[in-house]
């Protein structure tokens, strides 16, 4: 087990690629906080189940308070935060279509969810993670930021800036020992993605080098290699895990 004795959060992990993160931490040995803004619990049954240690919390990442008391319920239950998972993200029910379509009020939320809710949570965990001298915090973005796919701009966009967010803070708390990347999956067969239809992945498919549909357990090693010791020389990178889409 690569992770005895570590200590996890993990941003929407209710459900979809988040579950499937949480539920592999916890096979590696890390305790795990099940963050979302829907119900943990039986993400924290399927943990508990196979013997090991997981805390469901309402958090609604884009909310600083609920990101600070995360924090602090985290601290008070394990004692230490050695992994962030910023997996929580809005995709599935955004508007997709011309950009000149999308409504000013979901282009704000888009951000907030899904780039606001990396400031909150990496703040929230940045003065323990310092004070142990070292983390890991991970950051989940998308092929769409690489590949431009056109007609869901708010998305690419905020996945785009997940990107960036990554390198810059990697540089500016390296010093600390706290390690910063990302991961950027292609399209997965997570609950969110199944709304778009049984077969929204299939042009995705066409143009991987591996021409399968991918799912939420295919990215779990890439995310338990950046929580673990085996990636210690590694920040400001970004994994891209595709089937061969794109070449990052
Ligand atoms: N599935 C894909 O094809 C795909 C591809 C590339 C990247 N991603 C990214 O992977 C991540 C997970 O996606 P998924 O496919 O599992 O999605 P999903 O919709 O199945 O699950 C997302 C989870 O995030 C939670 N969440 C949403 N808003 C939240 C908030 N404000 N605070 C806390 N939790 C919140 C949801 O309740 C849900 O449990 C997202 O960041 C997504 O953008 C997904």
């Amino acid at each position: 087990m690569k992770l005895q004795g570590k200590v996890a959060i993990v941003t929407g992990a209710a459900r979809g690629i988040g579950r499937a993160f949480a539920e592999r931490l916890a096979e590696e040995g890390a305790s795990v906080v099940v963050a979302d803004v829907l119900d943990g619990q039986d993400t924290v049954k399927a943990i508990e189940s196979q013997g090991g240690q997981a805390l469901a919390l309402r958090v609604d990442v884009s909310k600083a308070e609920d990101t600070e008391a995360a924090v602090k319920s985290t601290i008070e239950r394990f004692g230490r935060i050695d992994v962030l998972v910023n997996n929580a993200g809005l995709f599935a029910n955004l508007t997709r279509g011309s950009f000149v379509d999308i409504p000013l009020a979901e282009w704000d939320l888009t951000m907030s969810v899904n780039l606001r809710g990396l400031f909150l949570c990496s703040r929230a965990v940045y003065p323990y993670m310092k004070d142990q001298g070292e983390g890991s915090i991970i950051n989940i973005s998308s092929g769409t930021a690489l590949k431009g796919t056109p007609n869901l701009l708010h998305y690419v966009t905020s996945k785009g800036g997940v990107i960036s967010f990554t390198r810059a803070l990697a540089k500016e708390i390296g010093e600390s020992g706290i390690r910063v990347n990302g991961i950027a999956p292609g399209i997965t067969r997570s609950e969110g993605m199944l709304n778009w239809g049984e077969n929204a992945d299939a042009g995705t498919v066409a143009s991987r080098v591996f021409k399968r549909s991918m799912v939420p357990d295919d990215l779990t090693g890439a995310l338990i290699f950046l929580a673990s010791d085996d990636s210690r020389m590694m920040t400001g990178q970004l994994l891209v895990v595709d089937g061969g889409a794109v070449f990052h």
